[in-house]
């Protein structure tokens, strides 16, 4: 049974929106191809790279200073780089040469191909520039289960902005309420419940609730429990 908090089943549901790095993505798995070079500083910069990676899209956000993800991942990576001392430029192309045919988790075709047979859409929504998406869309052939990638490039801003949550309904021509939204990334979970979306979290890495003012109403450990919560 999934692991509810309040357990709810979800009913009525049109369209089931999916958050991309860390969700469907195993963003964990660009640093690890990388080990051999990165020697015993390949966790260190996995986590400085993501971290920075989202700091900088919150504060170009607040700054208004918009820029893609591939340049903010980028921007991320050279700090974390410096950082750590680590002056490669090779080895700083390759990683983010990886970003663009990036692993997905096991559960992710089979959930997609579940829902999309059950009559539901589904779609990425995700900081991601149209090009990255596509490219890690195309690289692991998730296009056919997928009936919109959605980036926050539409909008010039990044989540949890609103306006990038409003992108999927417009998009899906579902309203909010008939979403669920799914994100493994606690902040963009509130982010989205707050929007007023359904929200199943994916706690991938067994982290507590963001407090901040949403709680999900689901937390997940798969995307296998999805049909299940769906009520299919
Ligand atoms: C995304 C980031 C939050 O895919 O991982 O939008």
């Amino acid at each position: 049974m999934p692991h509810v908090t309040g357990q709810v089943r979800f009913s009525d549901i049109g369209a089931v929106v999916f958050d991309a790095y860390g969700t469907l993505i195993d963003i964990s798995e660009i640093t690890n191809q990388c080990r051999d070079a990165l020697g015993d500083k390949a966790e260190a910069l996995s986590r400085l790279w993501r971290e920075k990676q989202l700091q900088y899209t919150w504060l170009r956000s607040l700054m208004g200073a918009y820029v893609d993800f591939w340049h903010v991942t980028s921007e991320a990576l050279e700090y974390a780089m410096a950082a750590l001392g680590i002056a490669n430029p090779p080895l700083r192309a390759l990683l983010m040469q990886l970003y663009l045919s990036p692993k997905i988790y096991a559960d992710v075709l089979p959930t997609l191909q579940q829902l999309r047979a059950k009559g539901l859409r589904t779609a990425i929504l995700s900081n991601g520039s149209p090009t990255m998406l596509a490219a890690a869309v195309n690289s692991n052939v998730l296009r056919p289960s997928l009936d919109a990638v959605l980036s926050v490039d539409a909008v010039k801003t990044y989540k949890p902005h609103p306006s990038v949550y409003q992108l999927a309904v417009d998009r899906m021509a579902v309203p909010a309420t008939r979403i669920l939204f799914v994100s493994a990334n606690g902040w963009d979970a509130v982010g989205a419940g707050h929007f007023g979306f359904h929200v199943a979290w994916i706690n991938r890495s067994g982290l507590p609730q963001e407090a901040l003012p949403h709680r999900s109403e689901a937390e997940i450990k798969s995307l296998a429990e999805l049909p299940a919560l769906l009520g299919l």
